[in-house]
């Protein structure tokens, strides 16, 4: 029998197998302090959205499991690497519920670490070879780069009084989304997709991914912090122009707007984030942002469907998947 589930199997037990093969990565002993903050980060929870995404893009197009899971690792790394380094760009205390590397051990230490797993990250495409290694090396490397492009914008908009929806979307597509859609891309080329079904598939997840940072904003504000593990109000101290924010600026009057602003500009802390809360609950943008998820969730419905070649089921159980990635609480 496989080591590896199949198709018919449930998500419960892929997200298993994810796990298993994160756990199986062999790391140096020696220098403690630039492995050990990588085993701390891997080994307590994470959702694993992009792993699974990236073997489920596999299925849809009738790849394994087996064949794209060295692919699913250097995504989940990928963004792990991203998470140290964010981490230490956003002053963040908390993630997943515990102490940040950078809280714990300092930005050294979140830099240096967060680099050997992106090293490590890369290093697991030496599973594949020709035409895929050649695919998912450029996906990654492409992503790579726009991540970093979309990291650049979220800094450049802090603490910026005025950011347009538009502005905010392309910022969240670079910083978020594309890597998503590159999950799913690069399962599906470990299958050997078409460049045409790789493209509807990575337009879906892209789709997908811009609603999944709209909630990682809302979350931040609206999400109980025991689960959600992130420190609440945590973008409202750092000035961030989240979603909510930039909806909260389009839609208020003169005043609301000034108060807004007032206390964006007044010291970090409970009073701050309570304040802006209460300005976020009169405005009403919790509600924007759900119709604003609902509307990107069903254009992300018609680029699934248009995959060519895809397997029904799998793409139903993709689809199933992708709602959770929006009406989830941590
Ligand atoms: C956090 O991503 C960073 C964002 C892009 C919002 P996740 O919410 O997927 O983080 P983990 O891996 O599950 O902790
Ligand atoms: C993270 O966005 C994007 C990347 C890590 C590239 P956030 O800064 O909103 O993510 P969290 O909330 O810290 O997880
Ligand atoms: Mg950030
Ligand atoms: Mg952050
Ligand atoms: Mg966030």
């Amino acid at each position: 029998m496989s080591e590896h589930p199949n198709s018919t199997d449930s998500i419960a037990v892929w997200q298993h197998a994810i796990n298993q093969a994160i756990h199986s990565i062999e790391w140096p002993a020696h220098p403690a302090p630039l492995y050990r903050p990588i085993q701390y980060t891997l080994e307590h929870g994470g959702k694993r959205l992009r792993p699974m995404l990236c073997l489920l893009g596999a299925d849809v197009l009738g790849g394994s499991m087996a064949d794209a899971m060295p692919a699913a690792l250097a995504v989940e790394l990928f963004h792990n690497f991203t998470l140290l380094h964010d981490d230490i760009m956003d002053n963040a205390p908390l993630r997943r519920g515990r102490p940040t590397v950078f809280s714990a051990h300092g930005a050294n230490s979140a830099i240096l670490s967060g680099d050997a797993m992106m090293i490590a990250a890369y290093a697991q495409l030496q599973a594949y070879e020709g035409v895929r290694l050649a695919q998912l090396f450029s996906v990654l490397n492409r992503t790579a780069d726009e991540v970093c492009a979309g990291q650049q914008f979220d800094m450049d908009m802090e603490g910026r009084e005025r950011v347009d929806t538009a502005e905010y979307m392309r910022m969240i597509r670079l910083k978020t989304a594309v890597l998503l859609g590159a999950s799913l891309q690069m399962g599906a080329i470990t299958a050997g997709a078409s460049a045409s079904a790789q493209k509807s598939l990575y337009d879906f997840g892209v789709l997908a991914g811009l609603a999944f940072q709209i909630q990682d904003d809302v979350l931040d504000v609206y999400g109980n912090p025991d689960s959600f593990g992130k420190k609440a109000g945590g973008d409202i101290d750092s000035g961030k122009n989240s979603y909510l924010r930039v909806r909260a600026m389009e839609e208020a009057d003169a005043a609301t707007r000034e108060a807004l602003l007032q206390w964006y500009a007044a010291p970090p802390g409970p009073l701050r984030i309570r304040e802006v809360k209460k300005i976020f609950d009169h405005l009403g943008v919790h509600q924007l942002a759900i119709d604003h998820m609902n509307a990107l969730l069903q254009e992300a419905q018609a680029s699934l469907l248009a995959t060519s070649g895809a397997n029904k089921t799998s793409i139903d159980r993709l689809w199933d998947f992708s709602q959770t990635l929006v009406k989830r609480s941590i």
